[in-house]
């Protein structure tokens, strides 16, 4: 196995791991997705499937994530190479690398709009949704907002893992979780909350089927991090002695409170204001606009929403850059500032045409011509193909094929001794085989049926 270099650093302390991970862990994903997914499944009923899955799927493998970076002490590609170096394996691990930057190259464009809605809502009035639409196609704002997401991100990144991610993630979470406390006492006070309240907690299983739980399942699994060696480079920074189990639990805990939270904020608002919870992925940016426009102290609560998104972003973007410079760091002789750096300009360049994708550009904002409409829905613009070849396709056959070797080539076994080494006691005797059951057959397996269910239903 291959020692860790000695200089290689680590979390200060349990505290600064669970809120860098948590920090990754909770986006977009769960403030913007997560709403408007339940909005259009059945809303409580979404919301039971959803914990079903991330409890008996999501993080089971989760720990798997964790195990194999602590015990390479590297990133996905050495962490890989630690245990089978003669085999196409570390592949798997260059596949988590490369995704992770191109995600990055299109998740950062929509940060971008987030922030760009924080500075439009302090210099600008207009109708919200008129306002929305003239910041995404204007290349004037939106390359600069993209551009210094990114910025910012590779600054932390360049940090290290202590002084920059660490660092901020204490700065930020604790920001993240009062600002989305504040805007919930505003939204469930306003009159008419409380429809919005029943349909998010009151389950409606008529609006439940197979393509569903496929929904449910995708969301647990992308709003924790997986399959992006996200989690396989945060835990290759944990002690030998830290309890992964604990740990981990926090991370998926704190994750689901904030996306459970985000549904609390987000519904009852809408409903107050008699809008349609089931509008897809333009909930956040189209219809809270509107739902903020009309509220008392609405512009007050939209600025401090969009700042809640883009923090969110932000610390999701800095472990997704993490990825790719630790592969760097590791793997070649450049140093964390120079590949923190390099990194950042290559998502740029990788970036630009989703940022002008959204009308800046009318070449790049429809793409059927090149790709058809049956995969992408209609007229699909680069930033759309980019989420499904990345944030769909890629992170789920990453994930299946990581669960693979874990449990097939590194052996379960010996990943639940990884796991177990830190806990102080033994994981259960029953907990145990239940976990290499998990890893070896019923994550791969399902993981793999979520993906070709995805695909053919798009395509018939
Ligand atoms: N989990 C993040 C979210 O919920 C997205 C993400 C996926 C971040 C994979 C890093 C890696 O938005």
């Amino acid at each position: 196995m291959a020692l860790p270099s000695p200089e290689r650093e680590q979390w200060s302390s349990r505290l600064g791991f669970v809120l860098a991970a948590a920090g990754s862990a909770i986006g977009l994903g769960n403030i913007w997705r997560f709403p408007f997914k339940a909005g259009d499944n059945g809303g409580g009923a979404f919301v039971l499937i959803y914990l079903t899955c991330l409890v008996l799927l999501c993080v089971p493998y989760l720990f798997a994530e964790l195990a194999l970076g602590r015990n390479g002490k590297r990133n996905p590609v050495g962490a890989i190479r630690a245990i089978d170096a003669r085999s196409p394996w570390p592949l798997v691990g260059g596949l988590c690398v490369v995704a992770g930057l191109a995600i990055l190259s299109y998740y950062a464009v929509v940060a971008g709009w987030a922030v760009g809605y924080v500075l439009r809502d302090l210099v600008a009035a207009g109708a919200p949704d008129a306002v929305f639409a003239r910041v995404i196609a204007d290349p004037l704002w939106v390359v600069p907002l993209f551009g210094g997401f990114l910025f910012a991100t590779a600054g932390v990144v360049a940090g290290g893992v202590r002084r920059g991610i660490e660092r901020w993630a204490k700065i930020l979470m604790p920001v993240l979780f009062v600002l989305l406390c504040l805007i919930i006492f505003r939204s469930v006070t306003l009159p008419g909350a409380g429809a919005g309240l029943d349909f998010y907690l009151t389950p409606d299983f008529s609006k439940v089927s197979g393509l569903v739980v496929v929904e449910a399942l995708g969301q647990a699994f992308f709003s924790l991090s997986l399959g992006m060696g996200t989690m396989i480079t945060y835990g290759s920074y944990l002690p030998d002695d830290e309890n992964l189990i604990v740990s981990g639990g926090y991370v998926a805990a704190f994750d689901t409170l904030i996306a459970l939270m985000a549904g609390l904020m987000i519904f009852p608002a809408v409903f107050a204001m008699g809008q349609n919870p089931a509008e897809g992925p333009s909930l956040v940016f189209v219809v809270l606009p509107d739902v903020f426009g009309a509220m008392p102290l609405g512009s007050f609560v939209g600025t401090l929403f969009f700042l809640l998104l883009a923090i969110a972003a932000f610390t999701s973007g800095i472990s997704l850059l993490e990825v790719f410079v630790s592969y760097l760091v590791d793997e070649t002789p450049w140093s964390r500032r120079a590949a923190a750096w390099g990194a950042g300009g290559i998502a740029f360049a990788l970036g630009l045409p989703s940022a002008l994708s959204q009308g800046a550009v009318p070449a790049l904002s429809d793409l059927s011509w090149l790709v058809g409409d049956r995969f992408f829905g209609p007229s699909p613009g680069v930033l759309d193909v980019m989420d499904f070849l990345w944030g769909s396709v890629a992170l789920v056959l990453s994930a299946a094929l990581l669960s693979l070797f874990v449990g097939w080539v590194w052996g379960a076994d010996e990943a639940l001794t990884e796991l177990r080494s830190g806990t102080g006691h033994t994981v259960g005797r029953v907990a145990g085989p239940v976990w290499c059951a998990a890893i070896k057959y019923a994550f791969p397996i399902t993981i793999l049926a979520v993906l070709v269910i995805d695909l053919l239903y798009d395509v018939l």
